[in-house]
């Protein structure tokens, strides 16, 4: 069978070649013409009047766009209709689009949007959480509010209280290949949309608002993407619906695709994050108590905020038990970047809030955080079953084994003597490790986007066609859905094809996000191959005079009672038959249900589990540092493909701990993102790799019934690497008697900073 094989990216060989297609790689038709935007130069401010005769006299300039030149609705918002394409009455952050230059070559139609002349009159801009909070600026009344117990009852009886705030800051997606649409004219005001985006469905409902069609008008092709991370489930709408309204006014196939810088300053970025808590406890380290403060900063639109907020809030808990908890979450509108899902949405922030928290009372404590850790996880499956804070029973708790394996096979114990010894003995240098876990919770918590659909072709020389609702960003969704499908029909992996997602095959579909891809279209896409190997089996059941049930497909034979063919020979005769070898094929989750307005119910199929131990150095005199090794263990059940699996793992501790160490979003005091390339946005490179990276998959299978017993993996690890901001602090603390209060990025300058709050008397 294809499943559980470390096979590579079906690309890998394009990847590597250069040969893997991308949109800005597909030659375009004569004539296709370029985009650009012109952009907000202030953060806030009412728009008055736009002197634009610069840019439509510039050399190669086809037209230039404003908002009242838009045919229908000027709106590239997921959420709220309240994103236009281009900036009406009044500009919300430095970068907005505010115009559209149509020109003969990109180059053209970049050099024309700069040549614009906005007058802005420029009013009190918000930029941080702080503003926001005194601003009352939100995108909700007030607060929202999960709580379990009586946490300020708790509060008031522990036995010891502690407060603290930790600043967690944004990222931005840095996926290598930026965002970029193609739009080619069909006849009678069709459009063929190429686009790299987590999203088709999307992208087709908004183009088609665009440009006045219905759905129907607009196909949306994805073959794949250079990385989306989240940063293409709605960041995309802005370049297709462009793309689309210039088509309709030039009949010309029109493409854009952001320069870097462009990419950074226009496109939304991972939430920043503000969480203030106190917390009672008692002498062994149990939390009794807690009371935690989320303040998101959202950016100018709502885009996909309110979810990801849920999802910290949702998240909040990791994988401890907590009987008295309350969880606020504030929604702040602020002038800057709309902020957008990204890998984890919101659980990464909700999450490294209460790894801190447990980390602080530790600290407090005098004991090994491991063990607090421990004290408070979750009761183990079998045992007792505890609710999160919204309500859920956790019934497939493996964090106690999976630590103490990971305790054991990293050695924790005597390597955290040794960097106690270290630390003891070193002046400068100083060491640092931490053990963290993760609980992550498994499907869309907007309940009716968990569902997926395929399309699979059996031809009749055996050959299989397959498409499916999943994109293909890097993740290996498409290999993984390939070896699903040939162990269904028992035959090798190269009767395997699987082409672009296409909205034409696959209608109405879900992003490929909240790591489900696999989940749910492997499901669907095993429902449609198991309907056409049914109609097989019951053809050749009647022709020997057998039970269909004991027709077996495997190893690219079919056999049915005495009889053995190959499966193209089946192909062949159940075509001739006149038996359909087409189907489709459905998948929605169970056991689903969740009000998001009190916060309570079960918002996810299952959780997946995992947990890193990180070690690093510190330079006190400079807070330069690095990591010296990581060890990971991590869920994924029955792996559906260990090498793709281990790939995610390794990617996301990676690019979570660049999250968390050295990637610093800058805007100055006008609003301008000052790290708009990778000369001042630091993600990690090869070198910043740990020099010893062990990685395993956890040994067991999904409780719930997903799809060959696997688990989804897409972003899960990325929080691992919240153990290497955590053995950062860990390391600071060794300077002196305070705790090191680390916020995050811990770059050098915020661990030196943290050097001197531990060591001040
Ligand atoms: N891996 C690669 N190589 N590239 C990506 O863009 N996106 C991540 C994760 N892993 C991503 C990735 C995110 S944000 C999600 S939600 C999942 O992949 C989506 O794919 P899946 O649902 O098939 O796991
Ligand atoms: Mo991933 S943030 O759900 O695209």
């Amino acid at each position: 069978m294809s499943v559980a094989k470390p096979l590579p990216h079906d690309a890998a060989h394009l990847h590597v070649t250069g040969a893997a297609r991308y949109v800005d790689d597909i030659p375009t038709p004569a004539g296709t013409l370029h985009l650009a935007f012109g952009m907000s130069t202030a953060a806030c401010g009412t728009l008055n009047n736009m002197d634009l005769d610069a840019v439509r006299a510039a050399p190669g300039v086809v037209a230039v766009l404003t908002a009242p030149d838009l045919p229908f609705d000027n709106d590239v918002s997921p959420s709220a209709h309240d994103e236009p394409l281009l900036a009406t009455d009044a500009v919300h952050y430095v970068g907005q689009p505010v115009f559209l230059v149509i020109a003969e070559t990109h180059l053209q139609a970049r050099f024309a949007a700069r040549l614009g002349k906005i007058d802005i009159t420029e009013t009190k801009p918000v930029f941080t959480i702080e503003d926001a909070l005194a601003a009352n600026a939100r995108f909700e009344d007030g607060p929202r509010i999960y709580a379990q117990g009586d946490a300020a009852s708790a509060l008031d009886a522990a036995e010891n209280t502690l407060s603290g705030s930790l600043d967690i800051g944004g990222q931005e997606h840095f996926y290598l290949e930026g965002q970029a649409a193609l739009v080619q004219p069909g006849e009678n005001g069709d459009m063929h949309v190429i686009s790299s985006t987590q999203h088709p469905t999307e992208i087709q409902h908004k183009v088609a608002e665009a440009i006045g069609q219905p759905m129907h008008a607009v196909r949306v092709e994805t073959r794949r993407m250079g990385g989306g991370f989240g940063g293409k489930e709605s960041q995309g709408n802005a370049l297709a619906v462009a793309c689309a309204v210039a088509v309709r006014l030039t009949g010309q196939p029109c493409k854009m695709r952001y320069d870097r810088d462009d990419d950074m300053i226009i496109t939304g970025k991972r939430h920043d994050f503000r969480i203030d808590y106190d917390i009672g406890f008692d002498e062994e380290g149990h939390i009794t108590a807690l009371d935690v403060r989320q303040y998101t900063r959202c950016g100018w639109a709502l885009d996909l905020s309110l979810p990801v907020a849920d999802r910290a809030m949702l998240h909040a808990d990791n994988g401890y038990w907590l009987p008295n908890i309350r969880i606020e979450s504030h929604r702040l509108r602020t002038n800057t970047q709309s902020a957008t899902a990204f890998r984890g949405f919101g659980g990464p922030q909700g999450m490294l809030g209460m790894e801190r928290i447990v980390d602080h009372v530790a600290a407090e404590l005098g004991l090994d955080p491991l063990v607090v850790r421990q004290r408070n996880f979750y009761a183990s499956s079998g045992q007792e079953i505890q609710t999160t804070p919204y309500g859920q029973p956790v019934e497939d708790f493996i964090l106690d084994d999976l630590v103490a394996q990971l305790a054991k096979t990293s050695d924790y114990d005597a390597r955290r003597a040794a960097v106690a010894e270290w630390n003891a003995a070193n002046p400068v240098l100083k060491k640092g490790i931490a053990l963290t876990p993760v609980k992550f919770g498994i499907s869309f918590t907007l309940t009716h986007l968990n569902q997926a659909g395929a399309l699979v072709h059996v031809y009749s020389d055996g050959s299989i066609h397959l498409n499916h609702g999943g994109t293909e960003m890097g993740q290996g969704l498409f290999q993984k859905i390939a070896q699903v499908a040939a162990s269904r029909f028992g035959v090798a992996l190269d009767a395997i094809k699987i082409t672009a997602t296409d909205t034409a095959k696959v209608p109405n579909t879900s992003a490929t996000a909240a790591s489900s891809g696999s989940d749910l279209n492997g499901m669907a896409v095993k429902a449609a191959c198991d309907t056409l190997r049914d109609r097989m089996a019951e053809h050749l059941a009647q022709l020997h005079q057998c039970h269909p049930d004991a027709v077996v497909f495997a190893e690219g034979r079919v056999q049915a009672g005495e009889a053995d063919y190959s499966f193209a020979e089946v192909a062949a005769m159940a075509h001739q038959a006149r038996i359909s070898l087409s189907a489709t094929g459905f998948y929605k989750t169970p056991d689903i249900q969740w009000d998001r307005i009190k916060g309570h119910g079960r918002p996810f199929f299952y959780f997946a589990y995992g947990a890193a131990v990180t070690e690093v150095v510190v330079d006190t005199l400079t807070g330069e540092n690095r990591i010296l090794r990581a060890d990971v263990l991590h869920d994924a059940g029955a792996s559906l493909n260990p090498a793709l699996d281990i790939g995610q793992v390794e990617g996301g501790y990676v690019q979570g701990a660049g999250w968390l160490t050295t990637e610093e979003l800058v805007w100055d005091d006008a609003g301008r993102l000052r790290t708009h390339a990778p000369s001042t946005y630091k993600i990690p490179a090869c070198g910043d790799r740990p020099d010893i990276f062990n990685v395993s998959l956890w040994d067991g299978e999904n409780r719930a019934d997903t799809i060959y017993k696997s688990k989804a993996v897409g972003e899960p690890p990325l929080m691992l690497g919240i153990s290497a901001l955590l053995a950062l602090s860990d390391a600071v603390s060794a300077c002196g008697p305070n705790y090191p209060d680390l916020h995050a990025p811990a770059t050098a300058e915020s661990v030196l900073a943290s050097v001197h709050k531990a060591q001040d008397a």
